[in-house]
């Protein structure tokens, strides 16, 4: 089949219940959020769909329980340009990096992880209450450990995360203290994953609502998404799609629904393809395509919040075809025949491209490895179709 099917071993530390079975712990019942767990009895066909989905599973505490199947993955090392090292490994405590370098031996265990790994999984530890993001990374592509992208060609222990790689990667987070670029959280309120109340708010209220007989179905108590217009529809998913942003209100202050440009600062007008990396900006490249301009088209239109459909070409390509149908706006391309065509849209017009930001460097040789994505601008691309052409006559 024509397309190329990443190879997909997932490092799976999943199971990222935020506290134990994703229940919420006090400190999240009391800003009103009771847990996905709580959705399941009456929403139980989304609430299976999204367990599964890289939004749920795009950050969590690591647990030696769901990683020991994997143990062998973790077992690996990265050597830099001056002979210092980092080593990731595995043991029955759990998982931890060391790095050896002229000076000494530094150990950090692997408290939390960020990605759900379909291209890299990067890990963080708690010092105090303050993250720092571990040396090393997952590459997926390379099926190993590298010096995490953006970093400088050394070891460097020193990393903050910071409340926006939080905002995009968890639910929600308190901040209790800031400084600079040093924040500090209650580990306790971390709500890990991209859960239902991330996108529905908090759900106390709507439970209680459910729970009532009698109950007045004017107001769900709960925020409605699905009758949201384009532009609040659009913002909800590029509030962590829309690559770099910087805040205007404090962390964790929008709510779905809001103006996006009310509380982030973020540049979608870029004078070309370049200027936006595949990485993280989709809101941007996409708002690049006559598709978007000329229709009423949302994130939805395509992606199902609650359930990935990643690699289902043909179930893409009938999502272009609700638009583009055989008899109307059908594509013109004469160069293949329509069952090539009907199965394939994605393949010739969003085609995959490396990003410039999600980066490792290889050891030793110092080349460049970057993860494949599709690209979000979808247009003509003579060359991906000189490629089928050629692929079919081989
Ligand atoms: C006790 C049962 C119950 C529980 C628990 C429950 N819901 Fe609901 N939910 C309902 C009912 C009933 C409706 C209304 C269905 C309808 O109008 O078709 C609903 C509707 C919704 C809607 C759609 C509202 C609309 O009108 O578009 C959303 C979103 C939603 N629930 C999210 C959640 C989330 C998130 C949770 C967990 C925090 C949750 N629900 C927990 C019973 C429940
Ligand atoms: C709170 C931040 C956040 C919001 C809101 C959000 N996303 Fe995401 N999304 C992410 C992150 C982070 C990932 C990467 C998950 C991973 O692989 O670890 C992701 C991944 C995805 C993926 C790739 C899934 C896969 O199979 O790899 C799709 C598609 C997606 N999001 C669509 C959407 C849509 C559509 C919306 C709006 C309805 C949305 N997202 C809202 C943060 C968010
Ligand atoms: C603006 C939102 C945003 C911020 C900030 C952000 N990410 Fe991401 N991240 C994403 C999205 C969206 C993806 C999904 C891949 C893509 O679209 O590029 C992703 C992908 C990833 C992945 C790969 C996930 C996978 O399944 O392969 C890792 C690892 C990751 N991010 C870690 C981090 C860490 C660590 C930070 C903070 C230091 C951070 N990210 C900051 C939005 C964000
Ligand atoms: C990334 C954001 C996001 C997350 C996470 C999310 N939803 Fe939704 N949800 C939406 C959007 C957007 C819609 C509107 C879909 C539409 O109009 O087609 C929606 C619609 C719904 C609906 C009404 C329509 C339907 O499909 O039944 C329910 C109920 C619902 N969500 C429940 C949940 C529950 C329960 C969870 C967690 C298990 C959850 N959602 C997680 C964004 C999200
Ligand atoms: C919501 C409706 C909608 C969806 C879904 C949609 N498109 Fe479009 N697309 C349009 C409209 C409208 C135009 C502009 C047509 C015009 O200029 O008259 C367009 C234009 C195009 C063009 C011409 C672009 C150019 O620069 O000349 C291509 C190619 C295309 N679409 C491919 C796709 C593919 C592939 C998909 C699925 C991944 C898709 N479209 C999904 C509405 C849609
Ligand atoms: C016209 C259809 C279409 C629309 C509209 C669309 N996408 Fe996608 N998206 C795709 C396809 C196709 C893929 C590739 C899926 C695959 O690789 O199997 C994809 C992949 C993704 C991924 C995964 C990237 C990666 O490889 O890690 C993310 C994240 C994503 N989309 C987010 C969004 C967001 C956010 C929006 C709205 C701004 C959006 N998409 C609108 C078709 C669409
Ligand atoms: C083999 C690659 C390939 C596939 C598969 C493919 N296209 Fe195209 N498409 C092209 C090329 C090349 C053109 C430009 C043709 C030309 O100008 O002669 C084009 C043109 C178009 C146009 C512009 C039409 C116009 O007259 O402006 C649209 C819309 C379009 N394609 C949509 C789709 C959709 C929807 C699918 C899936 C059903 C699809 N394409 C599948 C290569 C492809």
């Amino acid at each position: 089949m024509f397309g190329v099917i990443i190879a997909m071993a997932y490092l799976l530390i999943r199971c990222a219940d935020y506290n134990e079975n994703n229940t919420a712990s006090q400190a999240l019942i009391n800003l009103g959020y009771v847990g996905s767990q709580s959705c399941e009895g009456c929403h139980s066909n989304v609430y299976k769909e999204h367990m599964s989905s890289a939004h749920f599973n795009t950050s969590g505490p690591v647990k030696i329980d769901s990683i020991k199947n994997n143990w062998k993955l973790y077992n690996g090392a990265y050597k830099f340009p001056d002979g210092d090292w980092v080593e990731s490994r595995y043991t029955n405590e759990g998982v931890y990096q060391v790095a050896h370098t002229s000076m000494d031996s530094v150990k950090q265990k692997a408290d939390v992880y960020f990605g759900f790994g379909r291209h890299a999984q990067s890990f963080a530890h708690w010092e105090g209450n303050t993250l720092v993001q571990l040396p090393l990374t997952y590459f997926n592509n390379a099926q190993g450990w590298y010096n995490s992208p953006g970093y400088p060609d050394k070891v460097f222990l020193n990393r903050v995360i910071t409340s926006r790689c939080l905002e995009c990667h968890t639910s929600y987070a308190k901040v209790t203290e800031q400084k600079g670029l040093v924040e500090k959280f209650d580990p306790a309120s971390v709500m890990y994953g991209i859960d239902c109340e991330k996108c529905h708010g908090p759900g106390a209220g709507h439970v209680e609502w459910a729970n009532r007989s009698n109950n007045d179905s004017s107001d769900k108590h709960i925020i409605k998404a699905g009758n949201f217009s384009r532009q609040q529809s659009i913002d909800l998913c590029a509030l962590c799609h829309s690559g770099v942003m910087s805040n205007l209100k404090p962390a964790f202050s929008f709510k779905p629904g809001d103006k996006l440009s009310e509380f982030y600062a973020y540049n979608l007008v870029a004078t070309s393809v370049e200027d936006l990396d595949v990485h993280g900006n989709q809101y941007g490249l996409l708002s690049m395509s006559k598709c978007f301009e000329r229709s009423e088209m949302t994130c939805i239109s395509c992606h199902s919040p609650h359930n990935d459909e990643t690699n289902n070409i043909k179930a893409f390509s009938q999502k272009c075809m609700s638009c583009h149908t055989q008899q109307h706006n059908f594509c013109s391309f004469k160069g293949v025949n329509k069952d090539m065509l009907t199965g394939n849209c994605i393949s010739c017009h969003m085609p995959e491209k490396e990003s410039r930001s999600i980066v490792f460097k290889e050891q030793g040789t110092g080349k460049a490895l970057a993860a494949i994505m599709r690209t979000h601008v979808i247009k003509i691309y003579p060359e991906e179709a000189k490629k089928m052409i050629a692929f079919i006559k081989q």
